[in-house]
């Protein structure tokens, strides 16, 4: 992100910092993440401590601190999930993509996480791509979202 960039950013939400949440949004949606530069500049700019930035990137799933892919891959591991297979899913997932959870594929399309429970149980195994629901899932299934999403990609470019 640019400095031009984030002072954008800042004009639109009239540099307040009651709109840190806001701001903090709208670097993700940018840059897909939130770069410890910026964070900084907005501290500088904003005149709120870098640990209060801090704490909001890190308390909320949606902030990344690190570099994610285009597409994200979210499996659930809670309790119902692993019952129901969630372990053999993420393999499959780590098998296909080549990363383990927290990382993002070479290519930068996909970065794969594991979450806690996203109180959906009934729908056990879940995995979420980019924030939309697939439940009772099973490897060959996980397997073709991907491909469908990959289609997806080829047909837009
Ligand atoms: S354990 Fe996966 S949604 Fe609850």
């Amino acid at each position: 992100m640019t400095g031009a960039q984030l002072e954008n950013i800042l004009k639109k939400h009239d540099y307040q910092k009651s709109s840190l949440l806001a701001i903090l949004q709208d670097v993700q949606a940018l840059d897909n993440y939130l770069p410890r530069k910026t964070l900084e500049a907005m501290s500088q700019r904003l005149q709120v401590p870098l640990t209060q930035i801090y704490y909001l990137a890190t308390f909320y799933r949606a902030f990344s601190l690190t570099p994610r892919g285009d597409h994200l891959v979210t499996v659930c591991t809670g309790t119902a999930c692993h019952v129901k297979g969630a372990a053999t899913i993420l393999n499959t997932l780590e098998r296909e993509l080549a990363v383990q959870p927290g990382e993002t594929t070479s290519d930068k399309k996909y970065t794969l996480e594991t979450v806690n429970c996203l109180g959906s149980c009934a729908l056990a195994p879940l995995v979420v791509l980019d924030g939309h629901y697939h439940g009772r899932m099973v490897g060959t299934k996980v397997l073709s979202l991907l491909k469908g999403d990959k289609k997806d990609a080829s047909k837009k470019s």
